[in-house]
């Protein structure tokens, strides 16, 4: 079989993967590969904005406070920084290459209010705002000449010695697996947000770069912190962008109060996700929702034509997927997995433990975001980002020499097996049935509330669902297009993604930002001002910490 050859080969082709790969294209030959047409991949589904502080009287001081606190201070404050002071230069650039924001009646780009932010500084084109950005990003990489491996699903990453050298990946069409040789590998491959039944994520959100990593010693970091967005359309999960509540929507349970007063009585509904989201969860609970299930956001009082210029999204979404027409009626809401601050651990120039292997966006763990991401930040985190680490993997290829090719035919020979398994005729165990048992079983232990009860159970039907898990068939042994096959591969990823968001869940004794346990209810900077890291060893997950970067903000109780 012929190895192909590249000097970068970034792993994902939403807006984080894109924006590397503009950054390396002139000064090195890059490939991306994917397992889904660029413009399918998740980033295509953000509404609501990209956060910047166009000054004079925001400031990229205020708009890093806001995101240290919202992280509840367990962002790395040094990137924290980057991200802030960098916001408006990648808004602009992208604003140049093409994205129709939305405009200002003198203009400019026109900016909104999101949750947990002293300022308007969320930036928006309607409530489709990270479709107008792909499109824009993916044209860009198109024009200057970006290769694409459009539909590959990468199965393994191959090392030689202490760095990576490659990586192997199965073509869809054709069912065949192929060597890839690379210098330096770049995953940027979203988030694992369908590892919760409740999620507003896309179903090719699996987290395979996380697994992929992890499964060749580099460490996952501050997995248990995964963010729920507080409000998903009820009975399908699709988000309901926070740009109706930064657009005047208001909350009420089912004695029409606007319970937000009870938990944030100074932001209400603009608070952070995390807050927002445990308070709906709390009056649901509690017998103050509806059906024992959702809540009213209520966005009626805006009218038509500011819903129309606005919230387009939001209304056909509303309409079609719930048959409510939010401009009568309020819509029916409640929280859903959303983000995962989690991932691959790194630093700021997305450099991991393993020479030449670079993670950025969702995938990545920078720690920019802590125990809790601002909404808005997400965008501009994959734009900042894609071009440090783009800088970064450039820098590196100065100093290395040709790649060691010999190790990648035991990396296609483990792949090759693998999949030979799953193939196998016969009556195994379904994926589908794995999956969804996995799914319900996150949400219902490792959701908005945890407690060590529910996560030890989580774990021991995790264990069982792996061990079922090794007698799964795929049921479908085509070669070409064999779907049955990517889902059964991705829910061995989903499985050893969950297992490391239960574990460092059940470590974490105390309650912080997105990670909310009843039994330990109190934030412990004392025990825990610090990262959770889990590295595999030996098949075996250890967990360990790492210290926060601390510096320009101290550390206080969050108050909203
Ligand atoms: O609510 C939203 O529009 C989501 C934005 C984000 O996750 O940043």
């Amino acid at each position: 079989m012929l190895t192909l050859m590249h000097d970068v080969v970034v792993i994902g082709a939403g807006l984080s993967g894109l924006r590397v790969a503009i950054e390396l294209v002139d000064a090195c030959d890059v490939a991306v590969v994917t397992k889904v047409h660029p413009l399918r991949s998740h980033s295509v589904a953000a509404q609501g904005g990209i956060n910047a502080a166009f000054g004079p009287s925001d400031t990229w001081q205020a708009h890093a406070f806001d995101t240290v606190k919202g992280s509840d201070y367990l962002a790395d404050q040094d990137v924290v920084e980057l991200l802030a002071k960098d916001g408006p230069r990648a808004v602009i650039e992208n604003e140049r290459w093409g994205t129709a924001f939305s405009r200002t009646e003198d203009g400019r780009i026109a900016q909104r209010p999101f949750g947990g932010a002293g300022f308007p500084r969320t930036c928006y084109a309607a409530d489709r705002t990270g479709h107008n950005l792909l499109h824009t990003t993916f044209e860009q990489a198109t024009r200057k000449g970006v290769k694409f491996y459009n539909e590959w699903f990468a199965t393994s990453l191959v090392k030689s010695g202490s760095g990576v050298c490659g990586l192997t990946a199965l073509e869809i069409p054709s069912g065949e697996v192929h060597p890839i040789s690379a210098k330096a590998v770049v995953i940027a491959t979203g988030g694992y947000g369908r590892i919760y039944a409740r999620s507003t994520n896309a179903l090719i959100n699996t987290g395979d770069g996380c697994a992929l990593a992890l499964d060749v010693g580099v460490p996952l970091k501050d997995m248990e912190f995964v963010q729920f967005h507080p409000t998903t359309l009820y009975g399908s999960n699709i988000l309901i962008s926070e740009a109706a509540r930064g657009e005047g929507g208001l909350l009420f349970n089912s004695k029409d109060e606007r319970f937000m007063k009870n938990y944030a009585p100074s932001a209400m509904e603009l608070a952070p996700r995390d807050v927002v989201a445990r308070a709906i969860q709390t009056e649901i609970n509690e017998g103050r929702g509806f059906e024992n299930a959702y809540v009213h956001l209520d966005i009626r009082h805006l009218g038509k034509d500011r819903i129309a210029e606005r919230l387009p999204g939001i209304r056909e979404i509303s309409i079609h997927f719930a048959d409510v027409d939010p401009v009568d009626r309020p819509i029916p809401i409640q929280p859903g997995q959303h983000y995962s601050m989690g991932g691959v651990d790194c630093d700021k120039n997305g450099t991991t433990v393993l020479k030449g292997l670079y993670s950025l966006g969702e995938a990545a763990c920078m720690s920019v975001h802590g125990a809790n991401r601002l909404g808005g930040n997400s965008l501009l985190e994959t734009l900042v980002f894609g071009r440090i680490v783009g800088v970064a993997v450039k820098d590196y290829l100065k100093t290395t020499g040709r790649v060691e090719k010999s190790n990648l035919g035991g990396g296609l020979r483990r792949t090759t097996e693998r999949m030979q398994a799953l193939l196998s005729k016969g009556t195994g165990q379904s994926p589908s049935v794995i999956r969804s048992e996995l799914c319900s079983m996150m949400n219902q232990y490792v959701g908005i509330f945890r407690d060590s009860q529910g996560l030890s159970i989580a774990l021991n039907m995790i264990k069982s669902l792996q061990e079922r898990s090794r007698k799964m068939t795929a049921g479908c042994t085509d070669s070409r297009f064999n779907y049955a096959l990517i889902r059964a591969l991705e829910l061995q990823n989903m499985l050893q993604l969950a297992e490391v968001t239960a574990v460092s869940a059940l470590a974490r004794e105390e309650s912080r930002g997105a990670h909310s346990r009843t039994d330990f209810p109190k934030r412990d900077d004392q025990r825990f001002l610090k990262h959770t890291v889990v590295t595999k060893t030996k098949g075996r997950l250890v967990v360990g910490y790492k210290p926060v970067n601390l510096g320009m903000f101290q550390v206080k109780e969050r108050e909203y």
